[in-house]
């Protein structure tokens, strides 16, 4: 059967007034990104192309999100339902479905958005409200049916006792035929006690002119997870840094304590890897196969560990690429360096990377050995199968040649011939 055009339209304008934040609701982080962010992804992956997100609250601060989608402003936020009413001339000449979802729902997966879709295409309803049963429906919309037919949605605050105890709920994700949405919007009325039009309130007035309204139940509650307070900001962190686990270990990767691990989204990790407690993995990063990570181990944004290394405990990489077999085993920090294969990091090096304006990369080539609290000072280089010695300070812009062995602060290459006495004194002090 041939797919109508879909368009998708985020509802993103509110503050988050229960947030308590300066920033607005959807633009704080989980699994290392704005909450925004993952709707965004997840419509996309559900193979939406066509975006519009409705924004208000600081929405310069967007910009950089909205790339590729259609920003539609809702100057006050009166309620859900006065969001949509802002797209209507958007939409005026949009003549398929829509998908309305709130900017507040990160833990969303595309397979449930998609078959939502399916669901609406198939009964040929006006409208497909996504639901789900949940074990503390109290904040939620709850779902009231007639005979099994949803008839309309109770927010909390107009619920009687009875409806507070209903446990299916509204995610406020919804496939709407597009004209018809707008349509009724006309008619729904404020909100007596809170002052707002509410989007849910479109569903009462479908049933009234005869429309048909359906529904789709997803089946894993957490997937509704939406973020009106801290507390729900933890538990969608919760749920995605679990999600990503459980794909990593499906993939192969030994996680030695997931309640302590943290695995942004968008990482991507080798079979045969073990992860050690108390790591940290931000969001753009690769590791390798058969490497060791941890404990306490801090991998930021675009790092790349290549197979078999070890990045050991109290280690730091950012922005750095760590070459096949390269250990760093304990207490380093490594900023805007790529090292090359079988380096070995001693103990306490420092990779320096910002002088006090700029970032500046530092270069390690294969084999090197780098001596306890080596710093290296960016931008600097230290050569193939090069050794500096334990405390060595490296100077920005003073290469370690290829082979060549550095010590002192600030280091300097040791002369062939003064390394030979010196080693012949301690084999003399030892006999
Ligand atoms: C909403 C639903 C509720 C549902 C719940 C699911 C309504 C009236 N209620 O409640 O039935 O169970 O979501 O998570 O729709 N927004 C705007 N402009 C506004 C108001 C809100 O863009 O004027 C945006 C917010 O930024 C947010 C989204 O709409 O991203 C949802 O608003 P929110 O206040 O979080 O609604 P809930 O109270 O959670
Ligand atoms: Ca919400």
């Amino acid at each position: 059967m041939k797919r109508k055009k879909n368009a998708v339209l985020i509802l993103a304008a509110g503050q988050g007034t229960r947030m308590k934040s300066e920033l607005p609701k959807v633009l704080h982080e989980v699994g290392g990104v704005p909450v925004l962010a993952h709707v965004i992804h997840c419509v996309k992956e559900a193979g939406i192309r066509n975006i519009s997100v409705v924004v208000g609250y600081q929405r310069e601060r967007f910009r950089s999100l909205l790339i590729g989608s259609q920003a539609i402003v809702q100057e006050k936020q009166l309620g859900t339902g006065h969001a949509v009413m802002q797209a209507k001339a958007h939409f005026s000449r949009f003549e398929g479905e829509i998908l309305v979802m709130p900017g507040d729902v990160p833990c969303m997966r595309p397979e449930t958005i998609r078959r939502l879709m399916d669901e609406h295409r198939k009964s040929g309803a006006k409208a497909t409200v996504l639901t789900a049963e949940v074990e503390h429906p109290a904040g939620y919309g709850h779902i009231i049916r007639d005979n099994g037919k949803v008839v309309g949605i109770r927010e909390e605050l107009d619920a009687t006792e009875n409806e507070k105890q209903i446990p299916e709920v509204n995610s406020g994700i919804y496939m709407f035929h597009a004209r018809t949405l707008f349509e009724v919007l006309n008619s729904i009325k404020e909100n007596a006690k809170k002052k707002e039009y509410y989007l849910t309130d479109v569903i009462e007035e479908l049933v009234r002119a005869g429309h048909p309204v359906s529904s789709f139940r997803c089946e894993d509650e957490r997937e509704m997870q939406g973020i009106n307070t801290r507390a729900h900001l933890a538990a969608a962190n919760k749920i995605l840094n679990e999600r990503e686990i459980n794909r990593h270990q499906e993939a192969g990767v030994t996680v030695v304590s997931p309640e302590q691990t943290f695995i942004a989204t968008d990482v991507e990790i080798g079979n045969d890897t073990v992860i050690h407690p108390f790591t940290w993995i931000e969001p753009d990063v690769k590791i390798g196969k058969k490497c060791i990570v941890g404990p306490f181990a801090k991998i930021r944004s675009k790092s790349q560990i290549g197979n078999g290394c070890i990045v050991g405990s109290f280690v730091e990489v950012v922005r750095s690429k760590v070459g096949d077999g390269t250990y760093v085993k304990h207490l380093s920090y490594l900023g805007d360096a790529e090292l090359g294969k079988k380096v070995n990091v001693g103990a306490g090096t420092v990779v320096a990377n910002y002088d006090g304006k700029n970032k500046n990369k530092t270069i390690v080539r294969d084999g090197a050995f780098l001596g306890c609290n080596t710093v290296l000072i960016a931008p600097t280089q230290v050569g193939r199968a090069a050794k500096t010695g334990a405390g060595a300070v490296v100077r920005a812009h003073h290469f370690v040649p290829d082979g060549e062995t550095v010590v002192g602060v600030p280091a300097n290459v040791i002369k062939q011939s003064n390394k030979k006495k010196k080693i012949q004194k301690n084999k003399f002090r030892r006999s």
